[in-house]
């Protein structure tokens, strides 16, 4: 197969991009999961998303590309200086909330209404608070996950808890869950 989630990237994507390569960010996600990210953003008319950590907003990017008039999205993440590249790239568009904050603290405190997607990319709503995580999607919603596949530089006893993660929703009777070994492992799950 060519490679189909490298083409049609948002406008905005190179303009990210050049700027994550000049203060030498390495965690963003890949195009695929951005693409993916993009196609299911889209298929929430009126959505209201939450990506827990932002970094400089590449996969943000894609979000924002896959979202209708009415839809939101709100990004967090602690670290200033990314979300500052981020801040400059979305200042036009006032369907996108940065939050420079901790996640977990924010998942604890969030009172708002009931998500339709989170892209949960950090170590809060993944590692930590993932209860309270889950329990913020709407039935129908979907909870996304990439970095599943075991890489070469996991720190020891990553991979033990990215195990005990996919067993953990494995074993969830409100999830219906797919795990793809493409990307970096991606887990989609849909609230039921
Ligand atoms: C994998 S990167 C996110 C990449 C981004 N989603 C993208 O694809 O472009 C993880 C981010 O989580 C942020 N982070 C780490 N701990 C955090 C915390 N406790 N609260 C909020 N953000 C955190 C880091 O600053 C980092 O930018």
């Amino acid at each position: 197969m060519s490679e189909l989630a490298t083409v049609h990237t948002p406008s905005i994507y190179s303009n990210i991009e050049k700027q994550t390569k000049k203060v030498g960010f390495n965690m963003s996600s890949d195009r695929y999961v951005g693409s993916l990210l993009k196609t299911l953003v889209a298929s929430k008319p009126k959505g209201n998303f939450l990506e827990i950590g932002t970094g400089t907003g590449l996969a943000l990017a894609w979000i924002v590309d896959g979202m209708d008039a009415g839809s939101k999205v709100v990004s967090i993440d602690n670290d200033r200086s990314l979300t500052n590249i981020a801040a400059e790239a979305f200042t036009e568009n006032s369907q996108v909330q940065l939050v420079c904050a901790d996640g977990e603290q924010w998942i604890k405190q969030y009172k708002g209404e009931k998500l339709d997607l989170i892209f949960a990319d950090s170590w809060p709503g993944k590692y930590c608070v993932i209860e309270q995580t889950l329990e913020l999607l709407k039935v129908g919603a979907f909870y996304i996950i990439d970095d599943m596949l075991s890489q070469p530089g996991w720190p020891d006893g990553h991979q033990e808890k990215a195990q005990a993660l996919m067993e953990y929703l494995e074993d969830r009777a409100d999830l219906h869950l797919t795990k793809m070994s493409w990307s970096t492992g991606i887990v989609i799950a849909t609230k039921i």
